[in-house]
């Protein structure tokens, strides 16, 4: 487990559009793997904050704490210089339709959490999520909170497990048709206080 380098940007990219394409396709379309590598590299440089781990074969976990940076306008204008306004417009209105509702600042969200196939089940999920708690704490947030749709089983219980639990549920009308999902879930884990004593 480590933090992302601008050069992972390109494996991290292909990690997030095998495990969640359903998410960035609709909004950055064909070749979406290409702008979202750009993305991901310009917002690793900025200081976002991106976990992976690798394995002899490259990476195979990818997680995205965001600490509140996302929707601010230097963000936007990221997203614009990586996608072009016209599609920046539409991947903004696509990407609301999923949106984790009025953000707190007392709150840190995970945006993204993906392992892949060959290397799911032993325990990575978990490793990444306790790394973005870590993340979180260190940055004096209270509480994880994530968006995880209905349909999607197994992050439930990989989430209920490591102690989140459903906050507020809703269901979709556009986003179904976008999606292809009902509706999500957001999830919250109330983190304890840091102590000092290297907890995690
Ligand atoms: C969800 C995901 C990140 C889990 O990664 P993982 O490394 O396989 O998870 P872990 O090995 O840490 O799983 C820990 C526990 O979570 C639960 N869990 C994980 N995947 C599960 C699944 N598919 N079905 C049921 N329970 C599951 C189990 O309790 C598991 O413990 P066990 O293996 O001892 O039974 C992975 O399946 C994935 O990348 N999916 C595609 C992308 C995605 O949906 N991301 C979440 C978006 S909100």
């Amino acid at each position: 487990m480590r933090v992302a380098r601008p050069d992972d940007a390109d494996g991290m990219a292909e990690l997030l559009m095998n495990g969640l394409g359903d998410k960035f396709r609709p909004a950055l379309g064909g070749g979406g793997g290409a702008r979202l590598a750009d993305l991901v590299r310009r917002e690793i440089g900025r200081g976002e904050t991106y976990y992976v781990v690798d394995d002899a074969r490259g990476l195979v976990g990818v997680a995205h704490l965001d600490l509140g940076r996302h929707g601010s306008p230097a963000s936007v204008r990221e997203l614009a210089a990586s996608l072009g306004w016209a599609r920046t417009m539409w991947a903004l209105m696509v990407w609301s339709l999923i949106d984790a509702g009025r953000r707190r600042p007392e709150d840190a969200y995970i945006e993204e959490v993906v392992v892949a196939e060959r290397a799911r089940r032993r325990g990575l999920g978990i490793a990444l999520l306790e790394a973005c708690e870590r993340g979180a704490r260190a940055a004096g947030r209270g509480s994880v909170r994530l968006v995880v749709v209905w349909e999607n089983e197994g992050a439930i219980s990989l989430y209920r497990s490591r102690g989140y639990s459903v906050v507020a549920s809703k269901r979709w009308w556009l986003g179904r048709l976008v999606y292809g999902s009902r509706g999500a879930h957001l999830m919250e884990k109330a983190l304890s206080a840091p102590t000092g004593a290297g907890r995690g």
